[in-house]
């Protein structure tokens, strides 16, 4: 094989709920992830030694050494067959960098399943998935796709059903946020509200309501779902305005995406969609707003060259 592209799905997490503080510094979830259609393809060809290139919308912020996640994923792959990773990674981006949506974990995931082709080592799906755990808490969703439970720290996956498309618009931030800096601003105004922090319990309503693809009853479920939205929100004060903004311009129900910057807005259809990401997208409160269906597939092998 000369060259393999996988096109992978960010996500938003429809249900967030976070435990204590662990031992190990993670946090337990219940964590309802749903695989979102906006897309990175990554492409690896054969190299002499492992490099990595980013394109498109904040590739910029994206490392290009040994922290990059699709780096560190043909590394572990490489090394779980004891083969050197002797590829070059070339990423195209559209899922916001830094942004709440698994950007990265999706390009680690996409990396695993392009070299595991390129090199035709054919792993079976259970290894894939431990060594996606061991590149970070989300890698493993993003191979899988669709919608999902995560439990633990959100790694420990129960698929979900999903009964129906949901009509999805994104708001995007300019400049990310880091995910432990929001989870330690979680821990600490719950300590300053000395707030009793339940175990993470999954909400039945919630996931009835994806059972039945019914984006009405998904809605009346959003407004905390998200238990990072406060943090988000107190080191961003500004995504308030984008969240009443939404409301405004009429989405059913909208929450933070993951630990941010990324707005997530449901609408009831594909026109509903178009038009709230269009008033969004001239509300002077995002970057830009973004229409996008959910439930997405995981990683699927776009281009492959022998
Ligand atoms: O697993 P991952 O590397 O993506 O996590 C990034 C950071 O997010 C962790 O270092 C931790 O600070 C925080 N995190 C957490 N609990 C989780 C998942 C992530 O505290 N369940």
């Amino acid at each position: 094989m000369s060259s393999v592209t996988v096109r992978v799905s960010g996500k938003v997490n429809v249900q967030l709920a976070v435990g204590p503080p662990r031992p190990d510094g993670f946090h337990d979830l219940a964590n309802v992830f749903l695989a979102v259609a906006l897309h990175d393809r990554v492409t690896v060809t054969p190299a002499p030694r492992l490099t990595v290139s980013c394109a498109g919308p904040g590739a910029e912020q994206v490392p290009l050494d040994g922290d990059n996640l699709a780096a560190r994923a043909a590394t572990v792959l490489a090394a779980h067959h004891g083969r050197a990773p002797d590829v070059r990674l070339d990423i195209a981006k559209d899922i916001p960098v830094a942004g709440g949506m698994a950007g990265g974990s999706a390009d680690a995931a996409a990396a695993l399943v392009a070299c595991d082709a390129l090199w035709g080592t054919a792993t079976p799906a259970a290894e894939l998935a431990e060594l996606a755990a061991g590149l970070g808490s989300d890698v493993p969703f993003a191979l899988l796709g669709g919608a999902a439970l995560g439990e633990g720290r959100g790694e420990r996956l129960t698929p979900l059903p999903v009964g129906g498309t949901f009509h999805w618009v994104f708001a995007l931030a300019d400049g990310g946020l880091s995910t432990p800096e929001v989870y330690r601003e979680c821990d600490r105004l719950r300590a300053a509200a000395a707030d009793d922090v339940p175990a993470p319990r999954p909400d039945g309503a919630l996931l009835a309501a994806l059972r039945a693809g019914d984006a009405a009853a998904l809605a009346a479920r959003l407004d905390a779902a998200n238990d990072l939205q406060p943090a988000a929100l107190s080191l961003r004060p500004a995504l308030a305005d984008t969240l009443a903004a939404g409301r405004a311009a009429g989405a059913l129900a909208g929450l933070v995406s993951g630990s941010g910057p990324t707005c997530a807005f449901l609408a009831a259809d594909a026109p509903g969609a178009a038009a709230l990401a269009a008033r969004l997208s001239a509300s002077g409160t995002c970057r830009t707003a973004r229409a996008a269906t959910a439930p997405a597939a995981g990683p699927t092998t776009i281009e492959s060259h022998a």
